[in-house]
């Protein structure tokens, strides 16, 4: 029996549901905004929680904005088009001190401003879209299908160019990457104007007259080759071997790469190195680290370990688990991924000696 009931949100959820409360249990609905009083069906009923789907908006909240996008609340891709984007920053900044607190249990974190995009839409510089039964699209938000689309207002004019030119062909079924620059297939990262900076906040963290940068999850060596400059030797590893390769082709003679066991090879180059005078990068995907990546760098701790995170609850987890020999300095979100609910953060971490 479908039932409806009146909820007032109170908080937004990492995922970025709304939170309200219905007979003491939460309830999460899509696409509200706190203050807001909604009627919400409920889809879904828990032990300790439920989901609903907004019926009605009773009250509005001034951080509501339209949305740009004619797919929105279908599309499996964004979770905040209506939202201003200030209050997206707002509530991105919370979700990771959050994260922190609830499963990092650190008291007060030392969170920093979180750093915008410049661009809220047009900034993807690389999707993939599926094709099924002559379908071109992304995956809908609430059921395993595709849902057509012509364009995607997040990505970049040259993307969305490419997705024309894709749709024009009739593809067969499958998965197609469509870039705004052509490049080899290996991880890249998708917001250009935040990725820099957050390469220049790292340069500006690293401690002057450090011999040796262990860049791990390289991919193609994005911060290695930016910060070739600050170090005597750098090290890049990754399992990708193509990834690995684009970084090696024109690398300079202080640059090495390696391809396979990560922990292995990083635990061979801490156990060699001056860790006082050693930088380790960390840019894991959501999963974060491996458990054996964790345990070498709580024995072998690098003077300076800087985390970038695209899931803040894994990096939660890591810096409790990786902290004791750590001071955690501070802790910068940056929103790579506007309108989405991703959320990428840099922790800086120095060791105590
Ligand atoms: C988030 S990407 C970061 C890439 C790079 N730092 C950049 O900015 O382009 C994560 C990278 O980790 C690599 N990776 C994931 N799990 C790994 C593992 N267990 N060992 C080695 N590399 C891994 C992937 O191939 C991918 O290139």
């Amino acid at each position: 029996m479908e039932r409806v009931v009146d909820l007032q949100i109170d908080d937004i959820a990492f995922g970025g549901k709304g939170v309200g409360r219905a007979e003491g249990k939460a309830v999460f609905v899509p696409f509200t905004v706190e203050g807001e009083r909604v009627a919400a069906r409920i889809t879904r009923e828990k032990k300790n929680f439920a989901e609903a789907e907004v019926v009605r908006l009773e009250e509005s909240s001034p951080e509501r904005v339209e949305p740009q996008c004619p797919y929105f609340g279908r599309c499996g891709g964004c979770a905040y088009q209506h939202m201003s984007y200030r209050h997206q920053l707002h509530w991105k900044t919370q979700q990771v001190a959050q994260a922190l607190q609830r499963i990092g249990k650190f008291r007060e974190p030392p969170l920093q401003s979180i750093v915008p995009s410049p661009l809220a839409y047009g900034y993807r510089n690389r999707i993939t879209v599926h094709v099924e039964e002559g379908v071109v699209g992304f995956f809908r938000r609430d059921v395993h299908r595709l849902i057509d689309v012509e364009r995607c207002p997040i990505s970049a004019d040259a993307v969305n160019e490419e997705l024309a030119a894709l749709r024009a062909r009739r593809p067969r079924d499958g998965h197609y990457t469509l870039r705004a620059r052509s490049g080899p297939r290996i991880f890249s990262q998708t917001n250009d104007a935040v990725a820099e900076k957050l390469a220049e906040r790292i340069a500006s963290l690293i401690p002057p007259e450090q011999s040796l940068l262990i860049d791990a999850y390289c991919g193609a060596g994005f911060f290695a080759k930016r910060l070739l400059g600050k170090f005597a030797r750098t090290v890049g590893l990754d399992w990708d071997i193509h990834a690995i390769a684009a970084a090696e082709a024109h690398a300079a003679a202080n640059e090495t790469y390696f391809a396979g066991d990560l922990a292995a090879r990083l635990e061979a180059e801490l156990t060699r190195a001056d860790l006082s005078l050693t930088t380790v990068i960390v840019d894991p995907p959501a999963t974060g680290l491996g458990a054996d990546v964790r345990k070498i760098l709580r024995a072998l701790p690098p003077t300076t370990l800087l985390y970038v995170s695209c899931n803040p609850p894994t990096l939660a987890r890591d810096l409790a688990e990786v902290g004791a020999g750590f001071t955690l300095r501070s802790v910068t979100p940056f929103d790579m991924f506007p309108q989405t609910a991703e959320i990428e953060a840099l922790a800086h971490l120095s060791a105590i000696r």
